[in-house]
């Protein structure tokens, strides 16, 4: 009981009040219309991205079961697609390019527990913020993983179930664990 006590007050220091009451609001009103299928589920979900987003340039489709954290240090282009169950946690901030797909099941998180001290668990040590960065024109294969601090360049294609622990090169196709680039798009 004494560390989920400790865990919530480390976490709550690194927030501004405000934070903290936009990150209640986001829980809930995003879970009140995040398993709603089609237009019904597209619409509501686009709008409360417009609310929440620090930047969305155009309509953006979020299908059923997404889950958005810390959605108002999100910058996002035009025609933003983003496939069930992907979660994203824009912790340590995220922009997002124009014309971005993201496929199913992928994870997408700005954050990382800081773990080298082994005499503080992990649960109370620091998160570190390490902003991502998705240009335009990527596309990321379901299950993939986009670890803290990355930058996909532009026209970037990330294949299904990879692990991308670096910055890609532009245009690249970048497979596996870790991700290593296999070609070019041409
Ligand atoms: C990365 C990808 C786009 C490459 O497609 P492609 O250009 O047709 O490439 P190929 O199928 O010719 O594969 C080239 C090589 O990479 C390997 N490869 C392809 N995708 C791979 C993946 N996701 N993980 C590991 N290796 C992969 C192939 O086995 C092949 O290896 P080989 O040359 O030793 O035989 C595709 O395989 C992929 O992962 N697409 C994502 C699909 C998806 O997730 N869809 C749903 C979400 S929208």
């Amino acid at each position: 009981m004494q560390n989920s006590i400790s865990y919530f007050k480390t976490k709550a220091k690194v927030y501004t009040v405000w934070e903290l009451i936009l990150l209640e609001l986001e829980s809930y009103i995003f879970w009140m219309f995040r398993s709603i299928p089609s237009f019904l589920g597209f619409i509501p979900r686009y709008l409360l991205c417009r609310l929440f987003f620090k930047r969305l340039k155009s309509f953006c489709v979020i299908q059923p079961n997404v889950f958005i954290s810390h959605s108002f240090r999100i910058k996002c282009g035009k025609n933003f697609v983003v496939n069930s169950n992907t979660y994203i946690n824009a912790v340590g901030g995220l922009i997002i390019g124009d014309n971005v797909l993201v496929g199913l099941n992928v994870v997408i998180s700005s954050g990382e527990h800081q773990y080298q001290d082994k005499k503080i668990p992990v649960t109370l040590q620091k998160i570190i913020n390490k902003k991502i960065i998705i240009k335009d024109d990527v596309w990321i294969g379901a299950n993939a993983v986009i670890m803290p601090g990355v930058t996909l360049e532009t026209g970037t294609v990330v294949g299904a179930g990879a692990v991308v622990t670096k910055s890609t090169e532009p245009y690249s196709v970048v497979v596996g664990v870790p991700a290593k680039r296999i070609k070019s798009r041409s």
